[in-house]
């Protein structure tokens, strides 16, 4: 089976980059700065917090929101620190930052706007998050920001005609039992090998951050603000496909390596994997939580952050195409879009077991 194309950002920081269209995911890290500082003083042992601490970000794509997800997690461990010791600690305490994506991240962008005056060294980590990327206890807290979504590959039978789980509208509309199945295995597997990857690197005791969106239980992707926009890059394609610029085969094997769980899946993943506690939960409601109504500006997001994807598939010529005609989708899909379902963005905060 051919392998799965590698879903990077766009990178630079050009007008279509996903540096320049990220506020959605940079929202959520705003939102959650204070119950993540909160969990950060009452979670994490003070006995962790001494010479050199080190805070990894996984899935970091080329700023700025890695920025903002390390700077509150060092804000909070020193506030921390200072609070309990009485001490300072920028005296006693050297921050290390590891940035962790795949090797085809636009590291240079991320590593040439680290922002100036910063408190912490930093090193690149390049490689899957599905495997062990650093050595044992190297860190002591982790964060994945909108990244806890991916499988590794295209689940067995979605891109097969032939097959019962065959997903022929993409994504979500299609979503019957089978391909709910296979998606929901794969991204078990993928998950518990993430963790399993997360709790050898960390130190005994230290803290995962994962920051993100689900669905609440029941709901279904295609009910959600997502999935109609998802729905929308699969019916531009389509057309793309009638209109001959594109192979009706290229569409009918085309698929996402995306898996939005429910939030009680999300439970049981981890609880499954045994090597974290569960400490919180959140449901963080938002402003930003939803997609915004703006046509315009969601096909500029999305292009920023499928465009790299699709183009592998489709080709460079056809990436232009297809996001003209999803702005023009998504035009039509306003009153959908209205009535959507809401969908669930999160904050957990995982332990790791000693
Ligand atoms: C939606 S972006 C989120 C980026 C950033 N965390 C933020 O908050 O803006 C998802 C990122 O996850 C990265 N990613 C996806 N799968 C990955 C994997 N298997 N290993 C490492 N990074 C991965 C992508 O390259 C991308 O940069």
């Amino acid at each position: 089976m051919a392998t799965t194309p590698k879903w990077i950002m766009v990178g630079g920081e050009g007008p279509e980059s996903y540096n320049q269209n990220s506020s959605y995911q940079r929202a959520l890290l705003e939102a959650a700065k204070e119950k993540m500082s909160e969990a950060i003083k009452a979670k994490l042992s003070l006995d962790l917090i001494y010479d050199r601490f080190s805070v990894a970000d996984f899935g970091c794509a080329s700023g700025p929101n890695t920025f903002v997800a390390v700077q509150n997690i060092i804000d909070a461990v020193e506030d921390k620190y200072r609070k309990e010791t009485g001490q300072n600690p920028a005296e006693n305490i050297e921050f290390q930052v590891l940035f962790n994506d795949f090797t085809t991240n636009d590291f240079n962008t991320l590593f040439q706007s680290l922002p100036a005056g910063r408190r912490y060294y930093s090193a690149g980590v390049p490689g899957s998050f599905f495997e062990r990327v650093l050595p044992k206890e190297s860190f002591h807290i982790g964060v994945i920001n909108y990244a806890f979504h991916f499988t590794s590959k295209i689940p067995k039978g979605i891109t097969d005609r032939d097959s019962p789980s065959w997903n022929r509208d993409m994504h979500c509309t299609g979503f019957n039992k089978a391909v709910k199945k296979a998606y929901l295995d794969q991204y078990s597997a993928d998950a518990k090998i993430l963790l399993d990857a997360r709790a050898d690197e960390l130190v005994p005791g230290g803290l995962m951050l994962l920051f993100g969106s689900c669905l609440r239980d029941g709901v279904k992707m295609s009910e959600t603000s997502k999935g109609i926009v998802l729905d929308a890059v699969g019916a531009s394609l389509n057309d793309l496909a009638q209109q001959g610029v594109i192979e009706q085969d290229k569409v009918d094997s085309f698929s996402t390596p995306l898996y939005f769980a429910e939030e009680s899946e999300l439970k049981q993943i981890i609880e499954e994997n045994g090597r974290f506690t569960i400490e919180a939960f959140e449901d963080i409601i938002h402003a930003k939580g939803e997609f915004t109504l703006d046509p315009k500006v969601l096909a500029v997001s999305c292009r920023a952050s499928f465009g790299t994807f699709l183009s592998q598939h489709f080709g460079e010529q056809v990436f232009t195409k297809v996001f003209d005609l999803i702005e023009a989708k998504l035009r039509q899909e306003i009153p959908r879009l209205l009535n959507a379902k809401p969908g669930m963005q999160y904050l957990i905060v995982l332990r790791k077991k000693n």
